[in-house]
């Protein structure tokens, strides 16, 4: 009797269950606690060699992955990879329909099953036990017993205990493989995020180029008109420079006072002297135009050097900003910019900032224009500090945040502007710069009397982190 000396049958198969069980708790490694398992189950089962058969359905294979051996048994498994699936076909259909199979003589074994005999003959099988085995609740394979005698009369009870210790098995893959898929996926999403990470800096780049894009033609325009003028306004002045060295010419030659009189009231030189005087003040106002259009460009145009945070004075960078959109706003609405005088200079980068109060007052003026109406629109500019952060509120009177749409509003693409006219890019760079990068706040909203408010709260820190020590 092979269980003479053993604790009796039930008790020692419910045991065995218990300590898979156990293993599958406490042990991580798949590899280690399917072995385990099939050792405890050849042990109990009194069997020559455990093995387990995982199915690849997609591929029509199955694969030998894991082996026990008896003392002094044979170990078959380098043979067993990759074998078709439908290589048992009586077995297979046994398997398919949730059954053990118990094949206590190999020899007597129904003619439908001749491929099973053959090669369980081939490898000196004379009775085998097989439990199928269930991966994500579906059939993945089975465990099979070799030279296991007495199967054929244990009690269903019994049987009910090794298919427990197969369904371990069988939630000990499972669980590794979402492992193992779940580690997949999170370096795909890794990968993801970095080529994310990537086009969002290439995209910022881009987005800046836009906006600034968008201004240059109204820039171009503003540089355009004071060169227009001071450039017919030379000519004038080069005209007027000739008709005076012909006169000075003159006198210098001995010319008559009476002649010079007659000249220069002939050339009209009093007008000449007056209206050169005219010119002059002109050409040097046009000039500065120029200049201060290409100073404002040159400190707005920080925004593309390399990052600089220093303690500055964000009123400054408002003002660039707006001087930048003068000719975007002009025509079509009023800023009324109120700086707190309680608003010191404060740690930030105010190329970063001014995009921010750019791509804001680009979304007020195109809300604005894209309602009809009589009056320009308005947009007011308030800067204050409260509760240790600096504040700045730009309010609008356009047709406000789209309500149903506002939490999206941050997001990346999000747009409701026709193709071409916004990436929808805007207020999520603005949220990446203030709250991100800044360690402010950034907050949207709709006036109780319409329009649109931007908030934006900022750290009141006032020196730099090496000035403190
Ligand atoms: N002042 C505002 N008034 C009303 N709606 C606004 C205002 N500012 C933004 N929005 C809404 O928020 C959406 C997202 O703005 P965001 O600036 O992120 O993108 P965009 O302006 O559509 O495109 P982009 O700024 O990239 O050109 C806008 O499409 C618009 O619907
Ligand atoms: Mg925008």
């Amino acid at each position: 009797m092979a269980f003479q000396n053993r604790a009796p049958l039930q008790e020692s198969f419910a045991y065995t269950v218990y300590r898979i069980a156990s293993s599958f708790a406490s042990l991580d490694d798949r590899d280690t606690i399917v072995t385990q398992a099939l050792a405890l189950l050849g042990d109990v089962c009194d069997a020559g060699r455990a093995y387990l058969f995982l199915f690849d359905w997609s591929a029509g294979t199955m694969d030998n992955t894991h082996e026990w051996c008896a003392p002094g048994v044979s170990a078959e498994i380098e043979g067993l990879r990759n074998l078709p699936l439908d290589m048992f076909p009586w077995w297979m259909q046994r398997l398919k329909n949730g059954d053990q199979i118990h094949i206590p003589d190999v020899a007597q074994l129904p003619p439908e099953a001749a491929a099973e005999q053959e090669i369980l003959q081939g490898q000196e099988i004379r009775s085998v036990l097989v439990l199928p085995v269930y991966r994500e609740g579906r059939l993945g394979g089975f465990i099979g017993l070799d030279n296991v005698r007495s199967a054929a009369t244990w009690a269903p009870d019994t049987r009910e205990y090794l298919q427990v210790a197969a369904e371990l098995v069988g939630s000990t893959i499972t669980r590794d493989d979402r492992a193992r898929n779940a580690e997949a996926r999170r370096a795909e999403l890794q990968e993801a995020y970095e080529h994310l990470k990537q086009t969002q800096t290439q995209l910022l780049q881009s987005e800046k180029l836009a906006s600034i894009g968008m201004l240059a033609a109204g820039v171009a325009h503003e540089i355009n008109n004071p060169v227009a003028y001071v450039t017919s306004n030379t000519a004038t002045l080069r005209q007027y420079l000739e008709d005076m060295r012909r006169l000075v010419e003159a006198a210098l030659a001995g010319t008559e006072p009476a002649t010079l009189g007659e000249m220069a009231t002939s050339m009209d030189l009093r007008f000449i002297l007056e209206d050169s005087d005219d010119i002059i003040a002109a050409n040097l106002g046009g000039l500065r135009k120029v200049a201060d259009i290409v100073k404002n460009l040159m400190a707005f145009s920080r925004v593309n050097e390399h990052d600089q945070i220093e303690v500055t004075d964000i009123h400054q960078g408002i003002r660039n900003t707006l001087d930048i959109a003068a000719h975007m706003l002009k025509y079509t609405v009023e800023v009324d910019f109120r700086p707190g005088d309680d608003v010191p200079p404060i740690r930030c980068n105010l190329g970063e900032l001014n995009q921010v109060f750019l791509n804001v007052l680009v979304n007020a003026t195109q809300a604005i224009t894209a309602t009809s109406r009589e009056r320009k629109g308005h947009i007011a500019i308030v800067t204050h500090v409260a509760d240790g952060m600096v504040h700045c509120v730009i309010r609008d009177d356009g047709p406000g945040f789209p309500e149903d749409q506002m939490h999206r509003v941050f997001e990346p693409f999000f747009t409701t502007k026709e193709v071409g006219e916004g990436t929808g890019l805007g207020m999520s760079i603005a949220y990446d710069i203030i709250v991100n990068k800044h360690q402010g706040r950034l907050e949207i909203g709709n006036n109780d009397d319409g329009g649109a408010f931007v908030h934006i709260r900022l750290p009141l820190v006032t020196s730099t982190p090496t000035a403190e020590t």
